[in-house]
């Protein structure tokens, strides 16, 4: 990373806003997307799959030492391990991710609630977090990027010249990811969404690897009665002043 590749991180708790700055940021400075929290996701769901107890630490250490791979950006081989996890992610700055796991589109099964709470569990493994550094930091080329996730600033990119820390009330968040779940689910309970959100920010917060801290030097934007466009506007000024760009 140098000062014309620039990262600006962006870490949070679930639902805090991070996702949707992220994407307006990039677009805005023409800047790669790193959403982060995709990655423990797909390892959550590979990992499933193959039916690997997450909760079983020498299992999962094989696994994603042996059977998974990660290719960025490569055409999809066509003669796959049945023993292996090829996992190929598409991106392209404007446009969300594509990922496929072998020969499966696993977009939508990705951005499923129980996706989320698995990735918080194997997130919370050395093994896991080791593997996927190298392909984060891959990812902070020309002109820049925007890393969106919970150790963005504090592990992955801790000499990032623009750091922000996105917050809100429980409450908030609750509501908002409540309301995305409706859309797909009319049944959805406000108190599990509350619920299942709160337990897994404190499983993010207090596990003992690469725990969600706000870094020392990061900006912070509480969201909770804040609009889009408004934390859009406070983010982009504090770059502006910060970097000049
Ligand atoms: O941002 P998200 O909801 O897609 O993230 C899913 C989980 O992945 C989150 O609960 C914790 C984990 N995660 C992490 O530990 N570190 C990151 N940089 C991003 C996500």
């Amino acid at each position: 990373m140098t000062s014309d590749n620039p990262v600006i991180t962006i870490d949070g708790p679930a639902a805090s806003g991070k996702g949707t700055l992220a994407k307006s940021l990039s677009l805005e400075l023409s800047f790669h997307l790193l959403d982060s929290g995709l990655l423990y996701r797909i390892v959550g769901l590979a990992a499933t799959w193959a039916d690997i107890d997450v909760a079983d630490k020498a299992a999962l250490t094989s696994f994603v030492n042996e059977r998974l791979v990660f290719r960025i950006n490569e055409e999809p081989a066509t003669e796959l391990d049945p023993d292996r996890y090829e996992v190929y992610l598409f991106k392209a700055v404007g446009i969300e991710d594509i990922v496929r796991i072998n020969d499966r589109n696993v977009n939508l099964e990705l951005r499923h609630g129980n996706a989320g709470v698995t990735a918080s569990v194997v997130a919370a493994e050395s093994v896991v977090r080791r593997a996927l550094i190298p392909i984060q930091r891959a990812m902070a080329q020309s002109p820049g990027l925007i890393a969106d996730g919970r150790d963005m600033g504090t592990v992955v990119f801790p000499d990032a010249p623009m750091k922000f820390y996105l917050d809100g009330s429980d409450k908030e968040r609750a509501q908002r990811r409540f309301a995305e779940q409706l859309v797909s689910n009319p049944s959805a309970s406000f108190n599990q969404t509350h619920d299942e959100l709160v337990l897994r920010d404190q499983r993010d917060r207090e596990r003992g690897i690469a725990p969600l801290v706000i870094a020392d030097d990061a900006f912070v934007i509480d969201t909770t009665d804040l609009s889009i466009d408004g934390v859009f506007g406070c983010a982009r000024d504090e770059i502006r002043r910060r970097l000049g760009i």
